[in-house]
């Protein structure tokens, strides 16, 4: 999707389909709203009638098409709800629909009014900003295996009007290259098990490095014995695939006389979780190919920020591992040394993810002394449960870094919520033989006992742990801008707000 700014009039542009977003008005409102003018002159004075038997009025959604008789070109209005309920997310979601609805409607360039979105507490950067996300998310589609995919729309201007552009088209350009990352990343975590294996994913990881001149590091199934990574290896046993152990560097744009600091990012890369010996059962179980979302979001968000020439040093850990049953698995009731010298008593080896993460984790807080760790992770049902398919968890006993998440979250419309960390979970955790235990086997606060095990491997640095087993793809979905119902896909969840938070929201 080609997207850009356009200081003309759009009726004299005319593109395929010029979309203006409304607010509600009142059924006494009988004056056909002054922003909408043009268009009706340009429909051949049709809306005017149109608003008159109230064919339209604004409300949250409604989408109504009108046609252009002397261009061939098409309106669409799209319903923004009250006024005051008008944000940043109205527009993104505006932009969404609208490309995503034309899809293989006959529309391969749409322009949007800019000021029909930049309303109320949205300003124009911001109207820019959220238009960008909307028109790119919404309208990438997963068609790589497709012999024959539909055509969609390829062009999106948005039409600024006589005001100053200063500051929009460094907005513009900003914004597109992380939608861009997001859309780099859906590939990679929409691309099925057979395909997206932990080489495979050391393999793309390499390519970025060598793209962005970023010191990547592959510890593969020898080296991983050698330092001691016994939970990739146990995770990883069961499959004909081995285990990887990826590390990237971004080294960061310090600025002058200050001394950087360092964020590590961790995500869990399970490539497949049949949930090992401990079995899923069969119904949805092709959904666990998205259990790498979390290391796929990782190293899309260092891509972005090495792109965006962003300042902290970042680096990337990706824990990759496929959970098979085999001969070779790991089993119920193994003690499983990790590179911290920490034990595992396996109760359960679908509850893997935490066993892959505890090497990743011990790994980075060791090696790099970090000044604050983040990872992500599709880490556990009890997470869906909570909080939907829409909204992460949170979890950290770090205020300052809680503030600077929920910002970034804020900022970039993916939900997070706060969820607690207390001696009740961190006592649940403990084996009665090792140190920690996968599972404590009683479906009690499932996600904040996965986070209490996780906490066993950060040694003291500053942490937060964002569960994204909901938001990692979408089956049904509000939210238009991720792919749709029956469209099951990857989001890429964490990488907008990933990037948010190290620009420093
Ligand atoms: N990958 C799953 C969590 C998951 C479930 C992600 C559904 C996305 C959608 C994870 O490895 C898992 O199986 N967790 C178990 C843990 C339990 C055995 C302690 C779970 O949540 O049931
Ligand atoms: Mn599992
Ligand atoms: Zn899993």
């Amino acid at each position: 999707m080609r997207v850009g700014l356009d200081p003309r009039d759009p009726f004299t542009a005319a593109p395929d389909v010029v979309v203006l977003g409304l607010v509600e008005r009142g059924d006494g409102d009988e004056a056909l709203p002054k922003a909408l003018a043009a268009a009706d002159t340009a429909t051949g004075g049709v809306l005017k009638s149109a608003w008159a038997r109230r064919e339209f009025r604004g409300k949250r959604r409604e989408l109504t098409v009108f046609h252009r008789p002397a261009d061939g070109g098409r309106v669409l209005l799209i319903g923004l709800g009250p006024a005051a309920s008008v944000s940043a997310e109205s527009a993104r979601r505006a932009a969404a629909e609208a490309v995503k609805g034309l899809r293989a409607k006959g529309a391969r360039t749409v322009g949007f009014v800019l000021s029909s979105f930049a309303l109320g507490r949205v300003d124009r950067v911001t109207a820019v900003r959220a238009l960008v996300d909307g028109s790119i998310l919404g309208g990438y589609e997963f068609t790589q295996y497709k012999s024959a995919p539909e055509a969609g729309v390829t062009e999106a201007t948005l039409f600024v009007g006589g005001g100053s552009v200063a500051g929009l088209d460094a907005a513009l350009n900003q914004q597109r290259m992380i939608a861009e990352a997001v859309v780099w990343t859906r590939e990679i975590a929409n691309l099925p098990a057979d395909t997206a294996t932990p080489e495979r994913l050391a393999a793309e990881a390499t390519k970025v490095g060598r793209e962005l001149g970023l010191k990547v590091t592959v510890f593969d199934e020898d080296r991983l014995r050698e330092m001691g990574c016994g939970g990739l290896l146990a995770v990883g046993g069961g499959s004909r695939h081995p285990p990887r152990l990826v590390v990237l560097e971004y080294p960061g744009r310090p600025a002058r006389g200050k001394a950087g600091r360092t964020v590590a990012l961790v995500g869990k890369g399970i490539t497949f979780d049949s949930g090992g010996i401990s079995i899923k059962p069969a119904p949805q179980m092709s959904h666990m190919k998205f259990d790498k979302s979390g290391a796929v979001a990782v190293l899309g968000t260092v891509r972005a920020a090495a792109l965006l020439g962003l300042e902290p040093r970042v680096v990337g850990v990706l824990c990759c591992a496929e959970n098979l049953p085999s001969g070779g698995a790991y089993r119920p009731g193994d003690l499983v040394r990790t590179f911290n010298g920490k034990t595992i008593e396996v109760l359960n080896t679908d509850a893997e993810g935490r066993v892959v993460l505890a090497d990743g984790l011990g790994y980075v807080v060791r090696t790099y002394r970090p000044d604050v760790v983040v990872d992500i992770a599709t880490l556990t049902g009890a997470e869906t449960v909570a909080l939907g398919d829409d909204t992460a968890g949170l979890i950290t006993g770090d205020e300052k870094l809680a503030a600077e998440l929920l910002a970034a979250s804020a900022a970039t419309g993916e939900p997070l919520w706060r969820m607690p960390l207390t001696d009740y979970h961190r006592e649940l955790v403990k084996s009665d033989v090792g140190d920690v235990r996968n599972s404590i086997e009683i479906p009690l606060a499932g996600m904040l006992t996965a986070a209490a095990f996780l906490e066993t491997f950060v040694d003291g640095a500053r942490w937060a742990h964002l569960d994204i087993a909901g938001p990692a793809y979408t089956t049904v979905t509000t939210r238009k801008y991720q792919p749709a119902y029956q469209n099951i896909g990857a989001t890429a969840f964490g990488l907008r707000l990933l990037t948010r938070f190290l620009q420093g929201s």
